[in-house]
């Protein structure tokens, strides 16, 4: 038995040492001299360091450089695993909604006879759903204005707030107020100013000095939604017959002119928008290209600026920058916003509402009838008797965010079709106006006496007179 004592060299300035390691080299002493045995030593463990870790790291990085080769840079490549990301949720959802007609053998001459080939056959609950929704809220729908009358009633009893002030006015908040941030990031640091922002004369000096909504009340109303189900639908004109149009998100509406009209009123913008689309308005280009872009819409823009802290200041520098004669942007009130926010919570439905869930809650109070189009959270709608595929938004694909609970929302609002509280519109437009009915009711709601006649009193009793 040989003994012999080495050190490998120091790496990476930590010294590895090794005492008294026996190798067996019994047979090879003899012929190998002391040179050639630690030669070949230091060959094994270099063989050892080879196979254990460098040809690994090296297959590693072939394989990663070949990836790279594929998508080309990193942005590529980041692009490319998101589009692979919603393909794979969106086949998981196609196969939710696996549903065929029943399959019969085909025979032309039989065809006419074969009633069962009318039938579907679904074999999951949620295909089912999307077919049941969707032949209900196409169906005859009859206008309920009590039913109306009474939702805006509940919302106004509740909030103890003028739907006029879902934007800050100068009568609406104090020069000396603070407004709640209600969305909380958690990694920020939580100093005061993460809670709340306190107006300044500033910002209060460009507030306009009453709500422009106010004492307004608008005959027939639309909100449109996003949702892909607008596509071919047709709804265009049916949606410029109205009075007053909200839209959601500055949602491209030219080139859709067919299917979702042309006229806006006012138009929500998400702050997070001025990441995604206007480099946070680092430079003035990114300032021009917003403000070029929202010369699209008629109105207002309205801006939740007050809706948590990170996004504030960006999007109160558009607020003050907003130097084109229209639209006209206005601040949203997060007063309100909360309001609605808890009468929901109330009705423990949680999650954040999304823009146009909320808005459809201003038109139910500033509107005599209120219509949806584009409200769809389901990536597969029935046309034509078939089941057809849809991108999330009727302008792009990108999936619907996960801080809202759409489906959630979805229920609520097919309720209030299903009650003649405001009608949704699915699917081609057109056909179905003539069938609609309207039925009104003289009842007049007691209204508590403590609180002053404000100008949605005033609106309840116009509404109950028409
Ligand atoms: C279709 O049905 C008719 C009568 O029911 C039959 O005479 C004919 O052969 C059928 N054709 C085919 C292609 O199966
Ligand atoms: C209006 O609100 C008050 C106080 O929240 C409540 O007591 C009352 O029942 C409400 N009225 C209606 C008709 O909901
Ligand atoms: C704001 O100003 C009013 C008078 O202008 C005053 O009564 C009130 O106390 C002030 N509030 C705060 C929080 O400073
Ligand atoms: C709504 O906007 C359209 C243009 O998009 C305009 O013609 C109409 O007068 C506006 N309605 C109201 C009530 O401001
Ligand atoms: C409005 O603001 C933009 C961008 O900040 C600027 O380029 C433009 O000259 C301004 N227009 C007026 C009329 O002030
Ligand atoms: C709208 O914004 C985009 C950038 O998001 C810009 O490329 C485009 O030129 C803008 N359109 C107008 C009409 O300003
Ligand atoms: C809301 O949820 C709470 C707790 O989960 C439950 O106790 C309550 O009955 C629910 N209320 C309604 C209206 O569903």
């Amino acid at each position: 038995m040989y003994k012999y004592q080495y050190q490998t060299p120091s790496r990476r300035g930590r010294s590895l040492e090794y005492h008294d390691t026996s190798l067996d080299v019994d047979c090879l002493s003899s012929m190998l001299t002391r040179k050639a045995q630690r030669l070949l030593f230091c060959m094994s463990v270099v063989a050892v360091f080879m196979l254990v870790v460098y040809i690994p790291l090296m297959i590693r990085h072939a394989h990663r450089s070949t990836t790279h080769s594929v998508c080309g840079s990193k942005a590529d490549c980041d692009r490319r695993r998101e589009i692979d990301r919603r393909e794979a949720v969106r086949s998981k959802l196609m196969q939710q909604f696996d549903v065929k007609k029943f399959d019969i053998r085909e025979n032309e001459t039989d065809e006419i006879h074969l009633f069962t080939k009318k039938l579907w056959h679904f074999r999951r609950a949620e295909a089912e759903r999307v077919y049941l929704y969707q032949r209900i809220l196409t169906s005859e729908w009859t206008m309920n204005k009590r039913n109306l009358r009474r939702m805006s009633y509940e919302l106004r009893n509740h909030s103890n707030i003028d739907a006029a002030d879902f934007v800050i006015s100068q009568t609406s908040s104090a020069s000396n107020s603070t407004l709640d941030y209600y969305i909380f990031p958690k990694a920020l640091v939580k100093t005061d100013s993460y809670y709340r922002y306190h107006m300044n004369d500033g910002l209060f000096g460009k507030l306009p000095e009453i709500s422009p909504f106010r004492e307004k009340l608008y005959d027939r109303c639309s909100v449109v939604g996003n949702s892909g189900i607008l596509l071919d639908s047709q709804c265009g004109d049916d949606i410029d017959k109205s009075d007053f149009t909200f839209r959601c998100n500055i949602a491209p509406i030219a080139p859709f002119r067919k299917d979702a009209g042309s006229k806006s009123n006012l138009t929500t913008m998400n702050p997070s928008i001025f990441h995604k689309r206007f480099g946070e308005l680092k430079t003035t280009q990114d300032m021009y290209d917003f403000l070029g872009n929202v010369t699209e819409y008629n109105g207002y823009i309205w801006l939740p600026c007050f809706a948590a802290y990170h996004l504030n200041e960006i999007c109160l520098k558009a607020f003050h920058n907003f130097n084109i004669s229209s639209p006209t942007a206005v601040l949203a009130n997060p007063d309100h916003f909360v309001k609605i926010l808890n009468f929901w919570r109330e009705r423990n439905h949680t999650k954040l509402l999304s823009s146009g869930f909320y808005i459809t809650h201003v038109a139910l109070q500033m509107c005599k009838e209120v219509h949806l189009y584009g409200f769809w959270p389901f990536p597969v709608s029935v046309s034509e008797d078939k089941l057809k595929e849809q991108p999330c938004h009727y302008f792009n694909d990108e999936p619907f965010t996960r801080s809202h609970n759409m489906d959630d929302e979805f229920r609520l609002l097919f309720q209030m079709h299903q009650h003649g509280v405001l009608k949704m519109h699915v699917g081609k437009c057109g056909s179905d106006a003539s069938k609609d009915r309207r039925k009104g009711s003289e009842e007049i709601l007691e209204v508590p006496k403590d609180r002053t006649k404000s100008d949605a009193l005033l609106r309840q009793e116009i509404l109950s007179k028409t």
